[in-house]
């Protein structure tokens, strides 16, 4: 049968960097194509390439059979090539339904953008993906997970022969993991071919009819996928044997190095707080993992901590058994806190600027030299980072946009620790982190922790937290509802109290 779409002997090169070689890819009516490889592989490359963002130097496109070259994500999409993008690629000043009809609005007769009917026609979409997301709505307004629902229902709304999904479900909670799948199933029924990009290994069973590994720009594998495959795959993609499951090392346990007493943070516009009278603390020389599910609160609360809500958050910290107040950035510095937050594009990251400069623009004062930026020192830090944290990149000057999902979220990391905080708040620290640099990361956590620091880190993702972490505090709906020490932890326990009470029975069905 002729393949709905393939690409063969594609390569694509960057300033510095070869970013694909040889690479290709065939996408069958109806099933779905895993593609896996490590950060900076090449995989969103040869995405941008299908879907019209630029062409390849070398290589072909066919598209039903015929050479296709299409001008623009636009042209692509017109021919039913849709792609959602790893990076989120939403207006924020515009709503939800701006945002899914932007550029091709429904009109009225008399010319004008019919708004009754695009709120329609966009809430119907949604219902399509059993997201109750109001359509009015500014995408601004919205947490990571719900932008990425509104991507999906966006690329739905071109009927797609082709679906590409850059990482989908890496800011998505389990119950949206859910959903998608779901969605995806009804759409291989309607005959929609996929391209699915993931770090996360373990969704592949659910919903894998094909895999295609990718490793340094080169085609490495392509099969049907198997499940029992699955130490043969991460040998491809990685080049060597890994050891999966990461333990961590038992340390000893200091003072307490964060106290944090009846934290609340109110909600814009009142209501039920998004935080709520919160207690615990975090000693030196500790990890510990906060559990919930989205909307649980755990971005809020490490930014309230973090000063980034102040006037609208009560209660009090203490830093090393002395009180604190955290206005901004600068007093968390002196503080001795870090934060390196969930979404890299929005609070973590200066795009159009060098390596270099993103690692130190939170601690400039270490960097300085007779008030002045020293960039020898600057670039001396950002050599240290990209060896310590493996990050990909052709030099230190390149721009942080350049570089891979991965690698970015890398860099995020490194920004957080050049500040050598005494706490550090960790958000969502391995979204879209490939499987080898995740141990790495786990490995830097468990180092870090037994030099002393004391380590806060929130997490979806259940297996990371119950690896991680010497003890677990799981929210649910702004409230802290359980502890659990390392050793009494199970995933059914954890995620049972991660469960609002009066959903629980919606969120198990
Ligand atoms: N616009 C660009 N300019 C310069 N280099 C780029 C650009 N886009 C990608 N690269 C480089 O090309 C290589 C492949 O990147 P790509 O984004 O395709 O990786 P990936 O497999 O998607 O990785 P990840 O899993 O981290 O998302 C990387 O080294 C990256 O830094
Ligand atoms: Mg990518």
């Amino acid at each position: 049968m002729t393949p709905l779409l393939e690409a063969r002997g594609v390569s694509k090169a960057f300033p510095g960097v070869q970013a694909l070689s040889n690479a290709g890819i065939t996408v069958q009516a109806g099933r779905l194509n895993a593609l896996l490889g490590e950060n900076g592989a090449g995989k969103s490359t040869l995405m941008n390439i299908l879907s019209g963002v630029f062409p390849p130097d070398h290589g072909e496109v066919r598209f039903e059979g015929r050479p296709v070259s299409f001008r623009d994500p636009r042209a692509a999409h017109e021919a039913g090539v849709a792609i959602i993008f790893q990076e989120l690629n939403l207006v924020g000043g515009l709503s939800v339904a701006e945002n899914i009809f932007l550029g091709r609005q429904p009109l009225t007769r008399w010319g004008l953008v019919d708004r009754a009917r695009m709120n329609r026609d966009a809430a119907e979409l949604l219902a399509r993906l059993d997201m109750r997301i109001d359509p009015t709505i500014l995408v601004e307004r919205l947490k990571v997970g719900a932008q990425q629902m509104v991507e999906i229902a966006k690329a739905l709304s071109f009927d797609a022969k082709v679906l590409i999904l850059d990482e989908p479900t890496s800011a998505l909670t389990e119950h949206e993991v859910e959903t998608l799948f779901g969605v995806i199933r009804r759409l291989k029924q309607r005959g929609v071919g996929m391209i699915y990009i993931t770090h996360r290994l373990d969704e592949l069973p659910e919903i894998a009819d094909d895999v295609t590994i990718f490793r340094d720009g080169v085609l490495v594998h392509e099969s049907t996928y198997r499940a029992d495959d699955r130490s043969e795959y991460v040998r491809r993609m990685v080049g060597r044997d890994l050891a999966e499951l990461f333990a961590r090392s038992s340390g000893t346990r200091g003072d307490p190095a964060l106290e944090v007493a009846d934290l609340t943070v109110a909600r814009p516009g009142g209501g039920q707080p998004l935080v709520d009278r919160v207690s615990f603390t975090v000693h030196a020389g500790e990890v510990v993992g906060l559990f919930g599910l989205m909307g649980a609160g755990r971005t809020e609360l490490l930014e309230a901590i973090y000063g980034l809500h102040r006037g609208r958050c009560e209660g009090t910290i203490l830093r090393d058994g002395r009180r604190i107040q955290v206005g901004g950035p600068r007093d968390a510095l002196v503080a001795g806190l870090a934060l390196a937050p969930e979404d890299r594009k929005a609070d973590g990251l200066v795009l159009g600027l060098s390596v270099a400069t993103n690692v130190s623009m939170a601690s400039l004062d270490r960097v300085l030299r007779h008030g002045f930026v020293s960039v020898r020192e600057e670039r001396h830090r950002a050599a240290d980072a990209i060896a310590t944290l493996a990050i990909k990149t052709p030099s230190a000057d390149q721009a942080v946009g350049a570089l891979s999902g991965g690698n970015q979220q890398k860099v995020v990391l490194a920004k957080g620790l050049a500040t050598e905080p005494k706490v550090l708040l960790l958000d969502e620290p391995t979204r879209g982190v490939d499987i080898g640099a995740k141990r790495e990361i786990y490995a830097l956590i468990d180092r870090w922790a037994s030099l002393g620091m004391a380590v806060l880190v929130a997490s979806s993702e259940l297996p990371e937290i119950l690896g991680l972490s010497d003890r677990i505090l799981v929210l649910a709906e702004g409230r802290l509802t359980a502890e659990f020490r390392r050793d009494e932890a199970s995933e059914q326990s954890v995620l049972h109290a991660a469960i609002p009470v009066r959903r629980a029975s919606e969120v198990v069905a």
